[in-house]
């Protein structure tokens, strides 16, 4: 009895000084130690013995049991502590990954590309250091215009600026291609504006341009209020008013029912019902010629709409610099 005993220490230990891991730790556990283990057996064989003998069997296989477990719990200690600091812990939960994701901005400049794409307009791009003649004279903006003073722009050197306005590429896409043509131009402009909730000196555009054989008013209009719908919700309604731009003739001003009170009146719209998005008309016919388009044969009209604005209201973002602050903390919610 006794040699069964010792045997069965003598395996334990060799098999304890094998295990060089937790996984071949926790199966010495079990092939000795656990419900179903060695040393389970043994007290099993408790009852085949004379009655006599079972005490000092049993406190012989007690003090076994006490001897392995405390082997194993040292040995579990000591695989514990040499596993260093630094070694790879599978049990770890792993680091957080950000995925990065789209500006706000170019979310919803992604949107307008999608309407208005879908509606027949190409998208164009012309630079935003741009010239006096492409951003002012070529639009007949004369010489002593208050947008041009220096107060408003931003001008760099030779007659060259920052564009006020994405405008120019009208008449860069009108020197390339004879209409008819549809186009949008979203992109950056620049003004020499202090920054406030709803002033940036950069900021976004989206400018829009159709020439073709009896383009009208009501087409513009009709374009305009489809965009907005797709944009706002079917029941978006939209307003022209009556306004000046150098190139365009007649022009108007461009706003839609409010986004948040549907035309009823909040804060948002100072209780007018109404929200301004931007400028339109129908392209003057010196701008026409300016690129050798006959104002006899051809009409168009234009538009040029803020992007941010569009943005604010699709997102309740109530202060542009949010926009261009990049703080990760607004950035993540979109
Ligand atoms: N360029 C004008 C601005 O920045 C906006 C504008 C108004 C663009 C009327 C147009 C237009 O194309 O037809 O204020």
């Amino acid at each position: 009895m006794q040699e069964q005993l010792d045997q069965l220490r003598t395996a334990f230990a060799e098999a304890l000084e094998a295990a060089t891991d937790t996984g071949a730790l926790a199966a010495v556990h079990h092939r000795w130690l656990g419900a179903k283990g060695e040393l389970r057996t043994l007290f099993g064989q408790m009852k085949q013995l004379p009655a006599e003998q079972r005490p000092a069997f049993g406190q012989a296989v007690n003090a076994l049991r006490g001897d392995l477990e405390q082997a194993f719990f040292a040995k579990q200690e000591s695989l514990r502590a040499s596993v260093s600091a630094d070694a790879i812990d599978l049990s770890r939960p792993g680091p957080r990954l950000h995925t990065g994701g789209l500006h706000p901005l170019a979310q919803v400049q992604d949107r307008i590309i999608e309407v208005f794409t879908s509606m027949g307009f190409t998208v164009n791009e012309g630079p935003e250091v741009e010239t006096e003649y492409y951003n002012f004279d070529a639009l007949n903006t004369p010489f002593w215009h208050p947008a041009r003073r220096d107060s408003d722009s931003l001008y760099i050197e030779d007659g060259h600026m920052l564009r006020t306005e994405t405008s120019p590429v009208q008449i860069r896409t009108m020197q390339k291609r004879r209409p008819p043509l549809r186009m949008i131009a979203p992109g950056r402009v620049y003004r020499n504006d202090k920054p406030d909730a709803t002033h940036s000196p950069m900021f976004m555009q989206v400018e829009g341009l159709a020439v073709g054989h009896g383009l009208t008013f009501a087409e513009l209009k009709g374009t305009l209020l489809e965009f907005y719908r797709r944009l706002f919700g079917r029941d978006t309604k939209l307003r022209f008013r009556p306004h000046f731009f150098p190139f365009t003739e007649p022009s108007a001003e461009v706003d839609v029912s409010c986004v948040f009170c549907r035309g009823a009146g909040c804060r948002v719209c100072k209780q007018s019902g109404w929200l301004e998005m931007g400028g339109s008309g129908m392209v003057d016919p010196e701008v026409l010629k300016e690129v050798a388009i006959d104002p006899e044969e051809y009409t168009g009209y234009a538009f040029g709409l803020g992007i941010e604005r569009m943005a604010m209201l699709l997102y309740g973002v109530d202060d542009i610099r949010l926009f261009y602050e990049n703080d990760l903390r607004f950035l993540r919610q979109f």
